[in-house]
């Protein structure tokens, strides 16, 4: 009653912010993202009759906090194939947990996909990528590799559905993180969300444009249109943080490095070289480019005074069991 598996963060063109009335985690809007396979969860999961409770490590280290919220998704696994055991987790990142780059969404693909393994689950891609979602709305996008839509399904067989639209192979783009800041992040995801939902004068009209959103980005991405693409996700990204910006009191998520590197990806383009910005509820800016553009981007960013160290990744493949 073990497995291993492995999930790899994912970052979202098309931005997911705000959650359906109905609760249960379900995202308020569609996103779309693309998987880096350059950075890595690796998670084992141990079910054992013996255990009074859930045990969790994160790089070697109990985390109490993080404790609870895996137990939870324990639970949703559990639940879903009708099990009562409790299990021992222990996971490992190879990229820094505390740089704001989304290990929550690997975290639980990786977690979900491993548990369900070591029961025996036989779920498929789509039914974990569900069970995902409830753990942390983008982790349902990090069970499917290259891009994926997630999109809310009122109606039907699941609340959600994500899938695959492209394969990683198929348009090999790559990522330069340039991170500004290291440290937890000021407003976790989900209370932001709520604040946001409750306060912002702007949040039903994102949630009214974003099906229009996610129509432009798949086009594009169908398309390999990189500068279409560049426009729809720069704009999903500024009116996520547009809306942000408009809760009371209002979430600034960036530094002044943050901003000038935006200035930078901008210039860049101005001179030719494909590359365009996005950044999620913190910092660290992302660099989307095609191949060629790397060394160019890398110099660029490096540049700017304030950021601390650059990251860089291709797109890769779903979470997998490894053991
Ligand atoms: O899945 P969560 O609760 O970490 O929320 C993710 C929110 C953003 O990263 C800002 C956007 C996204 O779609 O990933």
């Amino acid at each position: 009653m073990a497995a291993t598996a492995v999930a790899h963060p994912n970052i979202a063109l098309v931005k997911y912010w705000g959650k359906a009335p109905e609760g249960d985690n379900v995202p308020a809007v569609g996103s779309l993202s693309i998987t880096l396979g350059g950075l890595t969860t690796r998670t084992r999961v141990r079910f054992d009759p013996g255990l009074a409770g859930d045990r969790f490590r994160l790089d070697g280290v109990e985390d109490g906090a993080a404790a609870r919220r895996v137990s939870r998704c324990l639970d949703r696994v559990r639940d879903r194939l009708g099990v009562r055991i409790h299990a021992e987790v222990s996971s490992r990142n190879d990229f820094p947990t505390a740089a704001g780059l989304a290990s929550s969404a690997s975290g639980f693909a990786a977690l979900v996909t491993a548990a369900e393994a070591a029961l025996g689950g036989g779920l498929d891609p789509a039914e974990r990528a569900d069970l995902a979602r409830r753990c942390s709305g983008s982790a349902a996008r990090s069970i499917f590799g290259g891009f994926v839509e997630l999109r809310p399904t009122p109606g039907g067989p699941r609340p959600t559905e994500t899938r695959q639209i492209l394969a990683p192979d198929e348009w090999p783009l790559e990522v330069v993180i340039a991170v500004t800041a290291s440290g937890p992040k000021a407003t976790g995801s989900t209370e932001g969300m709520r604040l946001t939902e409750r306060t912002s004068p702007y949040h039903a009209e994102w949630v009214r444009l974003s099906p229009a959103h996610l129509d432009e980005a798949r086009r594009a991405v169908l398309g390999r249109d990189f500068e279409a693409l560049a426009a729809i996700a720069e704009h999903s990204c500024l009116a996520m943080h547009a809306v942000m910006l408009s809760a009371r009191p209002g979430l600034i998520y960036w530094n002044g490095a943050t901003v000038a590197c935006l200035h930078r990806v901008r210039e860049l383009r101005g001179r030719g070289v494909p590359v365009f910005f996005t950044v999620d509820a913190g910092p660290q800016v992302k660099a989307v480019c095609l191949p060629e553009a790397v060394p160019a981007v890398r110099e660029a960013l490096g540049a700017v005074p304030g950021v601390e160290a650059l990251l860089h990744s291709g797109l890769g493949g779903g979470a997998e069991v490894v053991e």
